[in-house]
């Protein structure tokens, strides 16, 4: 453990207050305790996360995508490739994911770039997926303009008919994942002297500090 880990730990005995974010060596290690505790605590969506893109002019967008896993120090979600995010992330592969959990007053934020999973993965998540996703996977395409509901409707129809028996994986939808660069950790504390803890990436080690609420 190095020295600046050991005073971060030594600074959290310091105080009596349990709240206080213990750091470990890896923030993936902390990410996992923080989603399971978000889990028990019957948080809404525990795994709903905030992803916000940037496109060509520097605008952001942000929307609500579910974190489907967590593999290999990457944060796993699934979309159409070509939505609006899809179109934003092939220009600019850098995204920021942020996790709210309103029991616990926590907050997460990962910056990162971001990278399509394999086909191989992808495929095997849509298999997993109920039939009316798959249908709908490739009925919606999402985030262009639909002049009437009837359309997507008898999309569905049609798909119905087209794939009687196992619906393949559309070739736009499937699963991006992002390798952060910096996390942030957030606990509301009393007083508004709330905990952030911040993990940068530094070659292959992750630098881990403090900042002021
Ligand atoms: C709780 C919740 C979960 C969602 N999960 C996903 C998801 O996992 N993947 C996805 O593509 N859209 C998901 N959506 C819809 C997105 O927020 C968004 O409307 C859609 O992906 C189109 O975004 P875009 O036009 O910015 O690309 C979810 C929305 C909500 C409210």
């Amino acid at each position: 453990m190095s020295e600046e880990l050991k005073k971060l730990r030594d600074n959290h005995k310091d105080f009596s207050n349990d709240r206080l974010i213990e750091p470990t060596v890896s923030p993936f290690e902390l990410f996992s305790t923080w989603f399971d505790e978000a889990v028990k605590n019957n948080e809404l969506e525990s795994n709903a996360l905030c992803l916000s893109t940037v496109n060509s002019n520097g605008i952001p967008s942000s929307r609500i995508v579910y974190l489907k896993e967590l593999v290999e120090e990457s944060f796993v979600f699934y979309t159409n490739y070509a939505s609006q995010k899809g179109e934003e992330l092939s220009l600019n592969p850098i995204a920021s994911m942020l996790f709210f959990w309103p029991k616990l007053q926590r907050q997460v934020r990962i910056t990162g770039s971001v990278s399509k999973i394999s086909e191989e993965n992808s495929d095997a998540y849509f298999a997993s997926r109920p039939r009316e996703s798959q249908l709908g996977a490739w009925a919606s395409y999402q985030s262009e303009i639909l002049a009437d509901r009837n359309e997507l409707f008898s999309r569905i129809t049609n798909l119905e008919q087209q794939f009687k028996d196992s619906v393949p994986r559309p070739p736009h939808w499937g699963g991006y994942a992002l390798m952060p660069s910096e996390l942030e950790f957030w606990q509301g504390q009393p007083s508004r002297l709330h905990d952030r803890l911040v993990y940068i990436k530094i070659s292959d080690s992750w630098k881990v500090q403090r900042k002021n609420p």
